[in-house]
């Protein structure tokens, strides 16, 4: 008499080695396939930002005729240096002055110490900073306390009735 059960392998499963190994090679490729499907769009979306060259933009940051002449106003646009993600943190700020009819002058936010942000005091035409007591002339010189250079000035262009700053990466010392 003739034994015709299927034969018994090692794991009990019945299929052959080497289809076994052939279902763990195929199931393999998938995985990798689906990890890469998922992993080279988010490394890319994280990493191409990094490369993506920091060059200077001009943010509009209103019409001319909101500005008054001799005022100091804070104003708000989208940091150069934002990503996708950025979120809320892709806003930032500059000081913006309107001198004439023509002539506007912006100054960074960030302290040249630093980097906190000073706030503009109309009454002593100041401006100062919070975190280590330094303080600024109008003009944006040093006055007092430890930054060791003027606040940075952005250039300010009217385009088509809209006032511009340029801006560039942030230039903390
Ligand atoms: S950060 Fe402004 S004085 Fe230090």
């Amino acid at each position: 008499m003739t034994d015709t059960a299927t034969p018994v392998t090692v794991d009990g499963s019945g299929a052959p080695p080497a289809r076994r190994r052939f279902l763990a090679w195929v199931s393999l490729g998938l995985a990798s396939l689906a990890a890469a499907a998922v992993g080279v769009p988010v490394i890319g979306l994280l990493v191409a930002p990094l490369a993506r060259p920091v060059g200077d933009r001009w943010h509009p940051v209103g019409p001319a005729s909101r500005f008054r002449i001799g005022e100091t106003v804070k104003v708000t646009f989208a940091d150069t240096q934002s990503t996708p993600w950025s979120g809320r943190t892709a806003a930032t700020a500059a000081w913006l002055r309107r001198v004439s009819d023509t002539e506007f002058t912006a100054f960074s936010l960030n302290c040249t110490h630093l980097g906190c942000p000073v706030r503009w005091v109309a009454g002593a035409k100041l401006f100062m900073c919070p975190c280590h007591g330094g303080v600024f002339y109008e003009d944006g010189a040093v006055a007092a306390g430890p930054p060791q250079r003027a606040l940075t000035r952005y250039p300010v262009r009217v385009s088509q009735g809209t006032v511009q700053i340029q801006t560039s990466g942030l230039p903390i010392t």
